[in-house]
């Protein structure tokens, strides 16, 4: 788990940051540092951050605040030194090859996936998709390896979108007026499903967004973990562009080519808990359909992008000593970079 790690991280970091490798166990501990190291880069600057502001608080006046020892461990003097020192290796310049990208990757088939709620326009590209939206802090470190070469892919642009903590995408607040009284459809490849609700709003952007991959072929976002609605296990869908045109006026894009389409799910025992958190728990259907488990999906979508071995579930951490201080989820896609699918839903 994560505070374990960032309990022994600063110790072995100290122990090994000025010291060569030499035997198999020194080179392996080595390099799970060096995978630690990369994984946590972003975290560290979450904890760099919240540490600074605990800071503030204090030097404001202001005592009682919780006290975060492994905090004070990770940003010792020697720790840091050990992070940024000349041969610094481990936060900056983590070569790719010595990547070890999660391998919890997916691979899914098109056009069953995207589903009804994507909007062709408009996705802004950006980190924080959270805007005012109220929920579980949510890290996600998205990682992209081509199939063909096994290689990470820099610069493609990774467009995720995710349902608001009560089950409501962007744009689409309510049921078509009709539908209102619609119950879920009994039996069939649609079990357990209602109709989707329509686009009535374009204002709303919330829990839409994309960005590129870094050279290191992963894209991070600053999110609150989604909720769930009638039908579906949780989930956050995405689709990956190779191919597409910045708008620097409105910062959104016109997508080129569409290489990938896919959806992440999440382990139902961190479901579960985050079922019981405030807002989570005021889903208004929550005391009638309640949540989807994993292997109740509709449509198979989470059986069928079992399948191969590939693995859409994100292996997630906590990111403080309690789950409300945040969440942080990995996960690798394996996608087909020569890949061309049409960007639009066909199901
Ligand atoms: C993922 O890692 C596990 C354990 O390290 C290994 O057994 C499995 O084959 C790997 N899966 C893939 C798809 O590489
Ligand atoms: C953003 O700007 C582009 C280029 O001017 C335009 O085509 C697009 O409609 C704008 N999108 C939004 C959501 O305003
Ligand atoms: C989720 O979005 C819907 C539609 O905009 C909104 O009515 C609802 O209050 C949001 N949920 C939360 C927890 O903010
Ligand atoms: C990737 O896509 C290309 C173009 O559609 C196809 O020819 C190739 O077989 C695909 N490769 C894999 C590994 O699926």
């Amino acid at each position: 788990m994560y505070p374990a790690l960032l309990t022994l991280f600063p110790l072995l970091l100290a122990a090994l940051a000025h010291k060569e490798a030499k035997t198999p166990e020194e080179k392996e501990i080595q390099r799970s540092l060096r995978n630690a190291a990369y994984h946590c880069a972003p975290a560290v600057g979450d904890f760099t951050s919240a540490r600074k502001r605990a800071f503030a608080q204090r030097a404001l006046g202001q005592t009682g605040q919780p006290s975060l020892p492994a905090y004070d461990e990770l940003f010792a003097q020697e720790t840091l030194q050990g992070i940024d020192g000349p041969d610094g290796d481990f936060l900056n310049c983590a070569p790719v090859q010595d990547t070890q990208i999660e391998n919890n990757t997916c691979v899914l088939a098109p056009e069953v996936t995207e589903g009804p709620y994507y909007h062709n326009r408009g996705h802004p590209i950006r980190q924080n998709l959270a805007e005012y939206q109220d929920g579980l802090l949510l890290l996600l470190d998205i990682g992209v390896i081509d199939v063909e070469t096994c290689k990470p892919v820099p610069n493609v642009l990774v467009d995720i979108w995710l349902a608001n903590a009560t089950g409501h995408y962007a744009g689409h607040p309510d049921p078509a007026p009709h539908l209102v009284t619609e119950q879920p459809q009994v039996g069939g490849k649609r079990s357990g499903l209602l109709s989707a609700f329509p686009r009535t709003n374009d204002h709303e952007t919330f829990l839409r967004g994309a960005w590129a991959t870094d050279r290191n072929g992963v894209a991070q976002f600053t999110s609150i973990f989604p909720g769930y609605y009638t039908g579906r296990a949780t989930h956050i869908h995405t689709k990956v562009f190779p191919e597409w045109t910045l708008h620097p006026e409105n910062s959104t894009f016109t997508a080129g080519r569409l290489a990938h389409v896919g959806q992440f799910f999440f382990e139902d025992d961190i479901n579960m808990a985050v079922d019981k958190m405030f807002p989570y728990s005021q889903n208004p259907i929550r005391d009638t359909r309640g949540r989807t488990r994993n292997w109740r999906d509709s449509l198979n979508i989470f059986d069928d992008s079992h399948l191969n071995n590939y693995n859409p579930v994100f292996k997630t951490h906590l990111l403080g000593g309690v789950i409300s201080q945040g969440v942080i989820a990995y996960i690798t896609m394996g996608v087909n970079m020569s890949a061309s699918y049409p960007n639009y839903w066909q199901g």
